[in-house]
């Protein structure tokens, strides 16, 4: 998956990155330290899972790579960042979506996990994105295609109600 997320956004070694909702092993945040060298900051709302994250990020021996934040999403200030991947199992991640499609940088990209119908195609709840963000590609997980990463850009006129 991240190998596919680093091609589909074009990740080079200077950007930064945001990992929304890390979990307790992160393990999206510490191979892309590992692979492309980037600063990664990853952040969680649950205070177990950044602890643990913090010890599975000192084991893997990228602690000058990779920072692990208590935080909530929906209110955590995004516009350092170049490349922002959301996991899957965001609370209130419409609210969290809508967030970032406000305050992110003009030229970052986001990279959206989630999950897809049959064909491929965003369902019928993922489809507010469109509203949020130009959706620029979809890529399919090889082991789980129905597993997508969404890239998104930042619209030029943000539809809002
Ligand atoms: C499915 S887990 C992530 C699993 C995995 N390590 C990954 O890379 O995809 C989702 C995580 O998001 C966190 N989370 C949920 N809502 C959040 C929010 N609003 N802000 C930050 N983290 C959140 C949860 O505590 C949980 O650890």
């Amino acid at each position: 998956m991240v190998d596919n997320e680093i091609n589909l956004a074009g990740i080079s070694k200077d950007n930064k990155v945001l990992h929304i909702g890390c979990g307790s092993i992160p393990a999206s945040s510490i191979l892309l330290a590992k692979k492309s060298g980037n600063q990664v900051t990853g952040i969680d709302i649950d205070a177990r899972s950044v602890n643990q994250a913090k010890l599975c990020v000192l084991k893997s021996g990228v602690s000058d790579k990779v920072q692990i934040i208590k935080a909530d999403a929906k209110n955590f200030s995004i516009d350092k960042f170049d490349i922002i991947i959301i996991s899957q199992g965001i609370k209130k991640y419409k609210n969290v979506l809508e967030h970032i499609a406000k305050s992110m940088k003009s030229d970052a990209q986001v990279i959206f996990r989630s999950s897809s119908l049959p064909g491929g195609d965003l369902t019928k709840n993922d489809l507010f994105l469109k509203d949020l963000f130009k959706v620029v590609k979809i890529v399919s997980q090889k082991k789980n295609a129905l597993l997508i990463s969404v890239l998104l850009n930042k619209k030029s006129k943000l539809k809002t109600n």
